[in-house]
């Protein structure tokens, strides 16, 4: 009996305990102005509600305060925005004091000259030498020939085995831009570069905690051997003189190039570049062959375009600038994959003073978690949203519409857009026309908060 009355006290004592601290916290924010919303715990915030039931706590929270309210996630006080209009403006007006928020660890590993880290004028000038190096004429003229090669040999001695589809696109999204970046060096590279990148990457998505074995270190420590390795590329490209027709060479070249970079700016785009077209692309690729999978008469549709432009063709000859404008289908199934898995939830900005919005006041440094996904599912733009529906692409104005977000929007759009859709569709070309597969079934997808397979996704491949 009196273990029972202590266990109950201790119960009512944590229970009194718990309260408590809410309540604290929930006062300690409940300053004049702020939006509606719950802030958690101390410190931790409601960060195990949202990653544990991503959209549904988001959504929950909406039906309970509207589509703009406060939160403490991600160890910080934040606004989560769903309001498309709202979002529109946020995404527009950079200027007026909405920044990129992404946390501190992604920002140290990913160098201080890294776009989401620059803002203002330097903001323009690096994404300026960055459109530079991927425009329409260079993806036809150098990346495209380039992309195409990589493709071909990446895609070939699949038949007749299972394959990690998840492992094959991250590879693939990873050595297609290192071939972009230094085509001549790259296969020489990529074998001691690819793991130091992937440590890099999990670096980025881990807490700052910068002890012994932690990924936080680990993303450290990869980012400095990577320095070594693209300094020491510098170095020798200098050296011999060569000139090369690369991203590179063209960010190397200070006669021809109006936008000159000094060497750690150099190093902190190539960053830049093989960081925001990884993930997204290797997904994008991967989501795309499992709903192909799972759509036959999408796959048919597709493969009849490929075929097509197969057919105009010599075995050897490569995808060029007509064909890829060509792939009208194709461009509509990365869109409706892009759309329907969301691959892109949202975006991060950080208020730089006490702002004004949507009649709220924001405090000085708080995220505004820019959530885009829900508009993905909404039904007035398109509708039966849960089907994967890529005809729908095909009416050129669902693009141009105001409230698409998959590539982002304002002034951060992306820039890698047309890229990152060339690499995808060169990819889903050599797939279609060359294999068949199906699922070995069993593996686990997740959705949220990033897109996986947590052990891979699984194919059995087989000569088309
Ligand atoms: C399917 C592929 C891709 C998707 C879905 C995607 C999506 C996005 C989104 C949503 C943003 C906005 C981020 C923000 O506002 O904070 C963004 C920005 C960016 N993307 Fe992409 N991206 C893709 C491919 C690429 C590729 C291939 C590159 C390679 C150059 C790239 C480079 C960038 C850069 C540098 C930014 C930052 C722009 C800035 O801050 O001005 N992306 N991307």
């Amino acid at each position: 009996m009196a273990i029972f009355m202590v266990i109950l006290g201790f119960i009512l004592l944590l229970c009194t305990c718990s309260t408590a601290l809410l309540r604290w916290n929930e006062v300690r924010y409940r300053k004049k102005g702020l939006p509606p919303g719950t802030m958690g715990w101390p410190v931790f915030g409601e960060t195990t509600e949202f990653l544990k039931q991503g959209p549904n706590f988001i959504k929950n929270q909406r039906a309970r305060y509207g589509s703009f309210f406060k939160t403490h996630i991600l160890g910080c006080p934040a606004i989560i925005s769903m309001d498309p209009e709202l979002n529109r403006y946020i995404l527009m007006n950079e200027a007026k004091g909405f920044v990129p928020g992404y946390p501190q660890s992604m920002l140290d590993i990913l160098g201080k000259c890294n776009i989401a880290a620059v803002h203002g004028s330097n903001h323009k000038y690096m994404r300026g030498a960055l459109l530079a190096l991927i425009s329409p004429t260079m993806i036809r003229e150098q990346l495209l020939p380039k992309i195409d090669s990589f493709m071909r040999t990446h895609l070939s001695n699949w038949d007749s085995k299972i394959i990690n589809i998840q492992e094959k696109t991250k590879e693939m999204a990873l050595l297609s831009s290192l071939k972009q970046i230094a085509s001549k060096e790259s296969g020489i590279i990529s074998q001691k570069f690819m793991p130091e990148f992937f440590k890099l990457v999990s670096g980025t998505l881990a807490l700052p905690i910068d002890l012994p074995g932690t990924n936080y270190r680990q993303g450290l420590q990869a980012r400095k051997n990577i320095l070594s390795m693209l300094r020491q590329l510098l170095e020798e490209r200098r050296a011999s003189k060569e000139t090369h027709k690369d991203m590179l060479g063209c960010l190397m070249n200070s006669e021809e190039n109006k936008y000159q970079l000094n060497d750690d700016e150099i190093i902190d785009q190539i960053i830049t570049i093989l960081y925001s077209g990884y993930e997204t692309v290797s997904t994008t690729s991967m989501m795309a062959v499992k709903y192909l999978h799972d759509h036959p008469r999408v796959l048919q549709e597709l493969r009849k375009e490929h075929l097509a432009i197969r057919e105009r063709k010599k075995p050897e000859d490569p995808i060029e600038w007509n064909d890829l404008k060509s792939m009208r289908f194709t461009r509509a199934v990365i869109f409706e994959t892009s759309r329907l898995a969301t691959i892109v939830n949202g975006v991060l900005r950080k208020t730089t003073k006490e702002m004004e919005l949507n009649g709220f006041v924001i405090p000085e440094g708080w995220r505004i978690y820019v959530y885009t996904r829900e508009i993905n599912y909404d039904p007035y733009i398109y509708p039966d949203p849960l089907a994967f529906n890529p005809w729908r692409w095909l009416d050129k104005s669902l693009e141009n519409q105001n409230y698409l977000f998959i590539f982002g929007g304002g002034t951060r759009q992306c820039p890698g857009k047309e890229l990152g859709i060339a690499e995808i569709s060169t990819f889903l070309h050599y797939f279609v026309t060359r294999y068949s597969w199906g699922e070995v079934g069993g593996d686990k997808l997740m959705k949220f908060p990033r897109v996986e397979a947590p052990n891979g996704l699984h194919i059995r491949v087989s000569a088309y």
